[in-house]
C-alpha cells in the first residue's frame, strides 16, 4: 500500500529557518532543470544521531564527485538542530537535507559561478518493532546510470522501479544487472548461502550504505563470514535468507523474491537475520 506522507513544519531553507509554503527555488534551479544535486536522509533514534559524521562524510564525497562547491562543515549542527526545533528530541526521527547545485540560465555545462541551494528538515519516522515485518519483493532489470555511489537527487530510475513494485502489492523492487543483483530501488541487498553473508561491492553499480557499513562491521564482530561480491541472479535457489538494509529500513528480511511473475525465492527469516537485527538494535539503541 502507498503510504501516505506530510509535510514538516518547518524546513531550513538556503539559509534560515521558515515554513514550507514560503520556500521557493528558482524555475531554474538545476536541481529543477536536470535533477542535478545530492541528498542524504540521516537517523536519530530516541532523539540521537547514529552515524551521524559518516552521513556528512558521503554527502562530501558526493559534493566532490559532482564537484558543487558547498561547505559541508555546517551540516552536522544544523541537522541536530532540526530535530530540536521538531520536537523529536526523544523521539526517532529522520533528517533530510539536498543541495542543489543552484539557480543559472539553463546549459549543459556547469557555471563557474553558482550558488548552491540547501534544504534540511527533520521527519518523524517510526524506526521500532522493524524486527517482523518481511518484505515481499519483485526483482527487475537495473536501467539505472553507471554513477549509483553518488547520492544524486535525480532518481527517476529509482521511483519509477519502486512504483513498478509498490503499485503491484510488493514492498520493494531489487535490480539486477547482467546478471547479478546490484541493489533495490532505495535498500542495499545480502544474501545469506551456507552461513556466508553475500553482498554487492562497493563502487559505480550502488550507493555506499551507512547501514552496509553497520552491518559488514556486526558480521565482523560476530565472526560470521562475508563475501563482498555480486551475487548472480540464478544463484537465488541455493539461497537460504535475504535481507534488505537502509536508514529507514533499518533491517527487513525478504520472504519472497518474483521475476517477471514467477517466485523465486520464499523463506522466512533465518537465523542469521535475526542474529544481526538482535545486534543491530542494541547498536542503533545504545544498549
Ligand atoms: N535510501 N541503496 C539505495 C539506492 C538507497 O537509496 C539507499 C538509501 C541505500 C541504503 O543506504 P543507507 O544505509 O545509507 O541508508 C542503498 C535512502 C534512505 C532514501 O533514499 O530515502
Amino acid at each position: 500500500m502507498k503510504n501516505k506522507k506530510t509535510y514538516p513544519a518547518e524546513v531550513y531553507f538556503k539559509d534560515q529557518w521558515i515554513k514550507p509554503e514560503e520556500a521557493f527555488v528558482s524555475v531554474f534551479d538545476r536541481s529543477f532543470m536536470f535533477g542535478d544535486g545530492i541528498y542524504e536522509v540521516t537517523p536519530f533514534y530516541d532523539g540521537k544521531p547514529f552515524r551521524l559524521q559518516e552521513h556528512v562524510a558521503r554527502v562530501k564525497y558526493c559534493l566532490q564527485e559532482m564537484n558543487i562547491n558547498f561547505d559541508a562543515s555546517i551540516l552536522e549542527n544544523l541537522m541536530l538542530e532540526a530535530v530540536k526545533r521538531s520536537s523529536f528530541s526523544k523521539e526517532d526521527a529522520a533528517v533530510y537535507l539536498q543541495i542543489s547545485r543552484g539557480t543559472a540560465p539553463r546549459s549543459h555545462f556547469i557555471p563557474e559561478e553558482i550558488e548552491p541551494t540547501l534544504l534540511l528538515y527533520a521527519f518523524k519516522v517510526n524506526l521500532a518493532n522493524f524486527e517482523d515485518r518481511y518484505w515481499k519483493v519483485m526483482a527487475q532489470e537495473d536501467l539505472r546510470w553507471h554513477r549509483c555511489d553518488i547520492k544524486s537527487t535525480a532518481l527517476l530510475a529509482n521511483t519509477m522501479a519502486n512504483d513498478v513494485a509498490i503499485s503491484a502489492g510488493y514492498d520493494e523492487n531489487l535490480l539486477f544487472r547482467n546478471g547479478v543483483f546490484t541493489e533495490g530501488s532505495h535498500t542495499t541487498i545480502f544474501f545469506v548461502k551456507n552461513k556466508t553473508v553475500y553482498t554487492h561491492p562497493e563502487g559505480r553499480q550502488i550507493l555506499s550504505g551507512i547501514t552496509r557499513k553497520v552491518l559488514l562491521e556486526i558480521c565482523r564482530d560476530l565472526d560470521i563470514p562475508v563475501k563482498e561480491e555480486a551475487f548472480p541472479v540464478s544463484g537465488l535457489s541455493e539461497v537460504d535468507e535475504i535481507f534488505l538494509t537502509g536508514t529507514t529500513t533499518q533491517i527487513a528480511p525478504v520472504s519472497s523474491v518474483t521475476i517477471e511473475g514467477k517466485e523465486v525465492f520464499a523463506a522466512q527469516k533465518g537465523e542469521i537475520t535475526r542474529l544481526l537485527q538482535q545486534e543491530f538494535v542494541k547498536k542503533t539503541r545504545g544498549q
